[in-house]
């Protein structure tokens, strides 16, 4: 009887401990139909890094695939599964075509859409590209491809006037005809390329460029409100017919309103600003920044621990840096360590911002260890919630 009591007596503390404190977070798909973080690498540290160090500057295609078929041609890289061979701001050009699609740099990525996709394709690798909100200026004037409506009758208007989006674009009225075929039209021109990866970045609530904590937000005549951005590239992925992952970037604003708009279009979010430490400097990263980074994700994922609801989207924590040795990566080796954990604890995007051809011993081992990829498996699953 005493034997009875006292263990119905603690599956009852169980139960209620389970009720009413104890959730535990799973994920499900995305809404372009994934059911992981991204793996890869990211051109952006190298373009945020002092241009001498490690040795090249400018974004062209020989630099990117010398980088990329790192992935294909380490095995041990091959085999832990990165994939992504991702394309920061600076591959598209400045104008568009004749219809206002986005196009690659030709000068930096003469075969962009020949061999230089192909090549990667041919190597198992996927192909990820970078755009902002809004279209180019001075592409306004043009008729979106296989309708009779001008770019401008798809725009924003006030007093007159377009609004401007930042970055030299103008803003898109979201409720305007005209607008979602034209990101129709440049997401099925990037699919006949072969894009694999999306990166909207500039994103609206989110996108601060200060260091106040969330959810502060002031970046001048960007504007408040570019969730419709996200739902039109969302609409456009799926009007494709091919598997396009969306990442949005960065800082995103987390309360209901635009997180329930985050998670039913994109695959991650950004939860930081950029961790680099950006031009001119001779270190890819400083520890300090990291720890914000890594508790921007503490707090974002306790607000969602409340809601006992599966993540249909992860974190994007940023470029991990963690490949080459401390005097580049710019933190010690067990800060690299820690940072290898915590990506991969918080099932954020595992993309590699190092510099491949310099990777050292440590910095191989971190990337590839077996039994850290099968926690990586794991917290897919169930990430890791304070
Ligand atoms: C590559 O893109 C350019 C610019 O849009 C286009 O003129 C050309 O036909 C494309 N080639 C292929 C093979 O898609
Ligand atoms: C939107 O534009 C398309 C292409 O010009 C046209 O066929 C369609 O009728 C328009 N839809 C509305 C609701 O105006
Ligand atoms: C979410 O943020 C928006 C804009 O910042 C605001 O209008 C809205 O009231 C907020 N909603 C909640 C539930 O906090
Ligand atoms: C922002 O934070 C970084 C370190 O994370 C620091 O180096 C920089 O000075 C800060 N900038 C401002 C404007 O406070």
């Amino acid at each position: 009887m005493m034997q009875r009591s006292s263990s119905s007596c603690s599956v009852f503390a169980l139960l209620a401990a389970t009720a009413n404190a104890l959730n535990t977070l799973t994920t499900t798909e995305t809404s372009n139909g994934f059911n992981g973080p991204a793996m890869g690498w990211s051109t952006f540290g190298f373009q945020a890094i002092n241009p001498t160090i490690p040795g090249w500057a400018p974004l062209v295609q020989s630099n990117v695939l010398e980088q990329c078929n790192m992935m294909a041609s380490n095995s041990d890289l091959k085999g832990a599964g990165y994939k992504y061979c991702s394309l920061d701001s600076g591959w598209s050009a400045d104008g568009a075509d004749t219809y206002g699609r986005v196009l690659f740099q030709a000068t930096n990525f003469p075969d962009f859409n020949t061999t230089f996709s192909k090549t990667l394709h041919d190597n198992g690798l996927l192909l990820g590209v970078y755009v902002v909100p809004g279209v180019i200026q001075s592409d306004v004037g043009k008729t979106i491809y296989k309708t009779d409506i001008k770019i401008s009758d798809a725009l924003q208007v006030q007093d007159g006037n377009h609004v401007d989006a930042g970055n030299d674009r103008y803003a898109f009225d979201y409720s305007k005809n005209g607008t979602q075929q034209w990101h129709d039209s440049v997401v099925a021109l990037w699919a006949s390329w072969g894009v694999d990866l999306i990166k909207l970045d500039y994103i609206t609530p989110g996108s601060c460029n200060t260091n106040a904590s969330y959810p502060a937000c002031d970046l001048p005549g960007f504007p408040i409100d570019s969730s419709g951005t996200v739902e039109a590239y969302h609409t456009a992925i799926k009007n494709s017919g091919r598997p396009i992952r969306l990442d949005i970037s960065w800082k995103l604003e987390r309360n209901n309103t635009y997180y329930d708009i985050w998670r039913a279009n994109a695959d991650t979010m950004r939860m930081d600003q950029d961790i680099n430490e950006g031009s001119g400097s001779a270190i890819f990263v400083k520890w300090a920044t990291v720890q914000r980074a890594i508790n921007n994700y503490r707090e974002y994922i306790a607000l969602q621990l409340p809601k006992n609801t599966p993540l249909s989207i992860y974190p994007d924590m940023d470029n991990m840096y963690v490949g080459n040795p401390a005097a580049l990566s710019g933190v010690t080796d067990d800060q690299r360590t820690s940072i290898m954990s915590h990506w991969i604890g918080a099932a954020a995007n595992l993309m590699i911002g190092s510099d491949l051809t310099a990777l050292d011993t440590h910095g191989l081992a971190l990337l590839t260890n077996p039994a850290a990829l099968a926690v990586a498996a794991f917290t897919a699953q169930f990430p890791m919630q304070p």
